[in-house]
Formats: structure tokens, C-alpha cells, sequence
């Protein structure tokens, strides 16, 4: 017997490939119905339709088209529209990932309407509360009432806040893409040969947190440091930064090979290629360790602790072009043995639980 819908809520980037695989292993379920609505927050075919194309996702069922915006204005006009949304259609819970402004709104509506929240890639801290993701985490984990751990250190800080009751280890939902990910780029990714490049010949970039991209001082000193590194930088650059450098009138340096958002397929495809990935992302830190690349994170604190712990991920505190290109040149001696992001089915653990709590349903 089917049940209600679950409702699941995505807006960004990110969201889009950690519901990848959810859909994929939803396929094996098929007596959980369930509807995706898209708050528009990313908009760009490059940051949202071609997530959807490559990997398979459901078109939208509901696209609530809130663009860009200060946090208030933005988080503001998705949960007037989702609160709409709940009011004309009848769903089971609301299903939430990550961190970003549209994972806060939807848990926020959902709680207040006293629908069930499922929050994905639950206690993660920076303990960084001036960043608006820690904002995000700590309210959404608060009102949700199933939480999923991707680490067993998310699971401890969950259980320091007083949430251990709601909270199960499930392991990340990213690892699991990245798995089927590879597979599928092997095949159909032929961004080497587009670009013309050798196995661990580049180093592969990314950035986009407020504190790197719209300080105009602070961006100037991340490039002087690209600029002293001896390899092609492949850097594919988010809109606020390609924004950014032409507001600021920043200069490229030679060396910086400065390209759109990539695909997942193509992007994936880089990062197991590349000699190291300089990045400020959250997922891209992950990412690097899972093809075993080592990472070099443009930040003074990370939510992703274990890839550091592993020796895999240096984090550049203050991002002076010095400190930058002293930890791109520093020998790496990672340990990539360990495996603390679940063991590949964090997508079926994630279901299978959530029809037993919240659908009172057991699946096998
Ligand atoms: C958001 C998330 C961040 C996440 C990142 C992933 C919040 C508070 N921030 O940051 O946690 O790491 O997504 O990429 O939710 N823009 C476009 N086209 C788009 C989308 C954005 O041009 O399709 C430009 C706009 O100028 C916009 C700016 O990028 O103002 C920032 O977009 P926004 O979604 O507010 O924040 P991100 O920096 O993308
Ligand atoms: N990504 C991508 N193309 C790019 C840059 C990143 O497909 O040009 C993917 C990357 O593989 C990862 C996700 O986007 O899965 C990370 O998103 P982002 O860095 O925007 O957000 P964050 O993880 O920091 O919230």
C-alpha cells in the first residue's frame, strides 16, 4: 500500500546531487511516494538543470522560483511558498538536506505546520556561528524530528545538543554518489581530452564562501597565491565569484584556466585527476578524499574534521598567498584507509528508517 508523499526540498547545488542517489535507490521502494520541490534558489542551467539531466533526478513537481536575494528576503519567500504548498497538497513529512537557506526554510515551515521533518546530512559543526550554514544546521537540526548522521562525530554533537533520540548514523549520502558517480563518468565524461590534460599534471579549484569571494582584498591575495604555483589551475568558478572578479577588476593570472561550473560527471572526473584540489566547498573536501586527492581548503575551520584527521585535507587558516602555496607545496602522507562516511548505503539506510518511524511501514 502506498502512503502519503514524503516531500523533498532542494534549491542548491549541492542538494542536487545528495538527492541523487536517494531517487536512484527510491527505485527500489516503490511503495514510498514522494514529490521534489525545487525552490529556484540556484537557477542557472550550469547550477541546477544540468544536475538533473546527468544524473538521473526527477523533474521538479513543484518549482517555487525564489532567485537570489539577501538571506532574510530569500528564506522569507520560500517558506511563504512552501507554507502554500503544504496548505493545497497532503504529504507524509518533509524531507530536508544539508545546510543551505532552502534546508532552514523547509524545515522551518514543516515544523510550525506539524509535519514530521527529516533532516539529510545531519550534525555537522564548524562551531563558526558567523557562517550562515552553522545558522542553518543548528535550527534545522533543532525542529526536525529524524535526523541522519553522515559521521559518527556529527552523531556525538547531535547527542551534546540533546538530539541523540531523534538522531541514526547513516553514513553520507555523497559517498554513495560518488560511487555510482565514478561509474558513470568513466564512461561518459571527456573533460581530459576537451581540456587537454594529463593525470595529476593540474590542480583543480574551486570557491565561493562569502569570506573568500566578496572581500575584495581577501580574493586578490587567493589569486597572487594561484599565481605563484608552478601548474595549470583549473578553477570552475561559481557565479558569485565570476562575478566578483569582474566587479573587483581582478586579474587572472597565466596560470589560472578559469572555466563555468562544470557538470558533476565532468567535475568528479577532475578531481580524481588532478595533484590537489584547492577549495572552499563543503561537499568538494569530501569529494577529494573519496578519489583520494589530497585537499586544500581555503578556510579557517571545517565540518568535514575526519579528511583532516586522515591527513588528507590541509586547511589554509588565514589564506595569504604564502600560506596557500606553502600547503599546495607541502608532501601529502594521507591516510585514505579509513572510512568514516558509511559504507556506501547511507541512501537505503535513510529510507528504510524513515518508513519505519515516520510510515510505520518495515521494508525489506
Ligand atoms: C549557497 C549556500 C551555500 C552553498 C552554496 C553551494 C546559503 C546561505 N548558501 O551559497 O551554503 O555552499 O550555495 O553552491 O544557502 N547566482 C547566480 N546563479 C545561480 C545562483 C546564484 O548567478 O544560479 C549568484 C547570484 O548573484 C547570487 C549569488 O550567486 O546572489 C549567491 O547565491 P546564493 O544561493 O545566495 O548563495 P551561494 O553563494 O550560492
Ligand atoms: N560541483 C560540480 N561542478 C562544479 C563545482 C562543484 O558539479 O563546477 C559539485 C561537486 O562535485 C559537489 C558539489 O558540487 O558534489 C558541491 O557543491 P558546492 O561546492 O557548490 O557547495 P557546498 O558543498 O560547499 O555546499
Amino acid at each position: 500500500m502506498k502512503t502519503k508523499d514524503l516531500l523533498f526540498v532542494v534549491g542548491t547545488r549541492p542538494n542536487f546531487v545528495k538527492i541523487a542517489p536517494i531517487c536512484l535507490a527510491l527505485k527500489k521502494y516503490p511503495e514510498i511516494g514522494y514529490k521534489i520541490v525545487h525552490t529556484g534558489q540556484h537557477y542557472d542551467e550550469l547550477m541546477s538543470d544540468i544536475f538533473f539531466q546527468e544524473l538521473d533526478i526527477p523533474a521538479p513537481d513543484f518549482y517555487l522560483n525564489v532567485g537570489s536575494g539577501g538571506h532574510g528576503a530569500q528564506t522569507g519567500r520560500m517558506m511563504e511558498k512552501m507554507e502554500d504548498l503544504c496548505g493545497e497538497h497532503a504529504f507524509s513529512a518533509m524531507v530536508v538536506i544539508g545546510d543551505v537557506n532552502s534546508t532552514m526554510a523547509g524545515a522551518l515551515v514543516a515544523s510550525k505546520l506539524h509535519l514530521p521533518v527529516v533532516h539529510i546530512e545531519s550534525g555537522l559543526r564548524s562551531f563558526n556561528r558567523s557562517m550562515p550554514e552553522e545558522i542553518n544546521r543548528i535550527v534545522t537540526d533543532h525542529v526536525s524530528d529524524v535526523l541522519f548522521a553522515p559521521t559518527q562525530l556529527a552523531m556525538r554533537n547531535l547527542e551534546e545538543e540533546g538530539l541523540a533520540e531523534r538522531a541514526y548514523f547513516s553514513g553520507d549520502v555523497m559517498y554513495d554518489m560518488m560511487l555510482i558517480g565514478q561509474e558513470i563518468a568513466a564512461r561518459n565524461s571527456r573533460i581530459m581530452e576537451e581540456l587537454k590534460l594529463q593525470s595529476k599534471s593540474f590542480y583543480l579549484g574551486t570557491l565561493h564562501r562569502p569570506y573568500n569571494v566578496d572581500d575584495p582584498k581577501v580574493l586578490r591575495e587567493i589569486f597572487e597565491g594561484f599565481a605563484q604555483l608552478e601548474k595549470p589551475i583549473i578553477l570552475a568558478a561559481h557565479p558569485r565569484l565570476s562575478k566578483n572578479l569582474q566587479q573587483f577588476d581582478i586579474s587572472i593570472p597565466f596560470n589560472v584556466h578559469l572555466s563555468k561550473p562544470l557538470g558533476y560527471l565532468d567535475f568528479i572526473t577532475l578531481q580524481k585527476h588532478a595533484l590537489r584540489v584547492i577549495t572552499d566547498s563543503g561537499g568538494v573536501q569530501k569529494e577529494a578524499f573519496f578519489v583520494k586527492t589530497p585537499c586544500i581548503t581555503l578556510r579557517p575551520e571545517t565540518e568535514w574534521v575526519e579528511t583532516v584527521e586522515a591527513g588528507a585535507n590541509i586547511l589554509v587558516k588565514n589564506r595569504t598567498s604564502r600560506e596557500i602555496v606553502d600547503a599546495v607545496w607541502q608532501q601529502a602522507a594521507a591516510n585514505y584507509e579509513r572510512r568514516p562516511y558509511g559504507a556506501g548505503d547511507a541512501c537505503r539506510i535513510i529510507l528504510e528508517k524513515t518508513a519505519e518511524v515516520l510510515l510505520e511501514r518495515v521494508l525489506t
